[in-house]
């Protein structure tokens, strides 16, 4: 209930004068499957999935690209003229589209990155630094299973860390992502100390409400450069209108501005 996203799709379907509507459906995880199945006879080109959907929604749909296949979790569907549901995953161009917008000399192989959490925003996010040519992520998560079979298939880059060491791994980083919901509105700060991160590593924080979430914070008082989540919400979205509705918007300052205006700053 806190997404932005229908904020973001309803200023694109003033601005490219669809007649549609975007409407934020709060969904337990008992009823994914019957609201995924009921997206077709209501009408709807398609949907995004968030928190806590992303990953068991791969098994319900009727075909995802192998994108999504690759990754193990889907933030976007796309109703089908017959009905069926086609899934992918934009938040691996969103990520990597925002970093690139915003800086545009980073460089995923410029040193190790560091990679907090192990979920299906995660997955979407190794795969991207991975794709990007990341040479060594350290990859930890509060449950280490989880980082485990992250590893096992994204593979040789990746390396588990111990959720107690994630402060040391910060030694040598060119990179820090935070992909866990910690900092986001109504959660306890991301528990980080930033001690040993190099002051020239870029950090990046995939939630974006608050904007400067705690861990954001911090990292500016130290002077390292950040980078928000906003810009990969704005750019996943775009690449979701070129699917629904073959409109290819770009992220301007002006979208941008929209919708930062409603969202908290810290
Ligand atoms: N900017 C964007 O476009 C964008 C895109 C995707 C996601 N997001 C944001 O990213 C966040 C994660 O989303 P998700 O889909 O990846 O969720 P998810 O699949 O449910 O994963 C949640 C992650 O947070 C960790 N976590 C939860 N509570 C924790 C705690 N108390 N201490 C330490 N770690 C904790 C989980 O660790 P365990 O495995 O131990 O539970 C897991 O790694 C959300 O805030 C979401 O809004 C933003």
């Amino acid at each position: 209930m806190h997404s932005r996203s229908p904020a973001l799709h309803n200023y694109f379907f003033k601005q490219y004068r669809v007649a549609g509507t975007y409407v934020p459906l709060a969904i337990r995880p008992e009823g994914l499957e019957a609201a995924l199945r009921a997206l077709a006879p209501l009408g709807f080109a398609g949907c995004n999935l968030t928190i806590p959907h992303k990953e068991r929604a791969i098994a319900i749909v009727d075909e995802v690209d192998a994108l999504a296949r690759a990754i193990g979790a889907i933030s976007c569907v796309v109703v089908r003229p017959d009905g069926s549901l086609w899934g992918t995953n934009n938040d691996v161009h969103g990520f990597a589209r925002n970093i690139l917008q915003q800086r545009p000399a980073w460089r995923a192989d410029e040193g190790p990155a560091v990679v907090i959490g192990a979920g299906g925003g995660a997955r979407a996010i190794v795969y991207s630094l991975v794709d990007h040519g990341a040479r060594e992520i350290r990859l930890t998560n509060r449950t280490r299973e989880r980082a485990e079979t992250v590893a096992r298939e994204f593979g040789s880059a990746v390396h588990v860390v111990n959720w107690d060491d994630r402060h040391r791994a910060l030694d040598g980083a060119a990179t820090l992502v935070n992909t866990t919901s910690q900092g986001m509105v109504g959660q306890l700060p991301l528990d980080l100390d930033l001690a040993k991160l190099p002051a020239n590593a870029l950090v990046i924080d995939i939630v974006y409400i608050p904007l400067e979430t705690p861990l954001l914070a911090a990292a500016r008082r130290r002077g390292n450069p950040t980078v928000d989540g906003l810009g990969m919400l704005l750019h996943q979205a775009c690449i979701a209108w070129k699917y629904w509705f073959n409109i290819d918007p770009e992220v301007t300052a002006g979208l941008r501005a929209t919708i930062e205006a409603t969202i908290p700053k810290s």
